[in-house]
């Protein structure tokens, strides 16, 4: 049985003492969750504040990025020895890191590979944007940006990562996936899984949605035999929203185990 997630990306968003107050804020709801996953995001410079924050709890914290070096002559970038000191998760080749910042599949590989070196469980992105979603090229899409995600890695290694498919056309945009659409998505990614890592690993490995989650959309996607979790930007700015995803996907993965 897959253990559900629900993650929160907050993006380039709060200050140390906002983030700490945000955290602050989720600790007393997110508490008694132990059945699920719950990871918080933060900027880097707010990982230690909100760790610190959410101390004593089994809220995991998470970077949004990594580069692959330990470290060396690369100004502004922080390596995966500094974020494994601070935190768990690492969220891997958002959509925006990949159009904003030009990453590659090759450069999400290399930062997949490091965060498992690193003891860190990586929360791989992939997903289409509109136009290739127009064009049909989702399957291709996805095929290449998983398959090219998990290179390398031992069947063991890619069973314990998580990926996150977000198709492009749902990231802030308040059109999320319909629950169909994100669970045969969601499926299409673990066939690629399968075929390159084997069936134990596809059965295995967390597949969350991530695309306009709100609690008004989310207990219909997360009721998805395919969706494992979810990972969530700006509801996840807002404690109470961010509270509820958490509770809707306890329920759903307590509803999942009568399956
Ligand atoms: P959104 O962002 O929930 O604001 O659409 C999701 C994401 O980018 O991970």
């Amino acid at each position: 049985m897959r253990k559900f997630v629900i993650a929160g990306n907050w993006k380039m968003n709060k200050t140390l003492p906002q983030a700490v107050a945000l955290a602050s804020d989720m600790r007393e709801g997110l508490r008694a969750l132990e059945e699920i996953d719950v990871i918080i995001c933060p900027p880097f410079l707010a990982l230690a504040g909100v760790r610190d924050a959410v101390q004593e709890t089994t809220i995991a914290v998470g970077a949004q990025n990594m580069h692959w070096e330990v470290e060396g002559a690369y100004t502004g970038e922080v390596s995966p020895r500094m974020v494994q000191d601070l935190c768990t998760h690492v969220i891997i080749g958002h959509s925006e890191r990949r159009s904003h910042f030009g990453e590659t599949d090759t450069m999400v590989n290399h930062k997949v590979v490091a965060a498992i070196a690193h003891g860190l469980t990586p929360i791989v992105c992939v997903g289409e944007t509109d136009d290739e979603n127009r064009a049909g090229k989702t399957q291709e899409v996805l095929d290449r940006q998983a398959t090219q995600a998990l290179a390398g890695l031992s069947a063991q290694q890619a069973a314990a990562a998580i990926v996150a498919y977000e198709p492009v056309w749902a990231i802030g945009t308040g059109r999320a996936a319909s629950p169909a659409e994100a669970n045969d998505t969601s499926g299409l990614v673990r066939e690629v899984i399968s075929r390159e890592c084997g069936t134990p690993t596809a059965a295995a490995i967390r597949i969350l949605y991530g695309g306009s989650i709100n609690p008004g959309v989310w207990p219909d996607i997360i009721a998805q035999p395919e969706v494992d979790g979810g990972l969530v930007g700006g509801a996840s700015l807002i404690a109470d929203d961010f509270v509820s995803l958490a509770n809707q996907t306890r329920a759903a993965h307590a509803a999942s185990l009568g399956r």
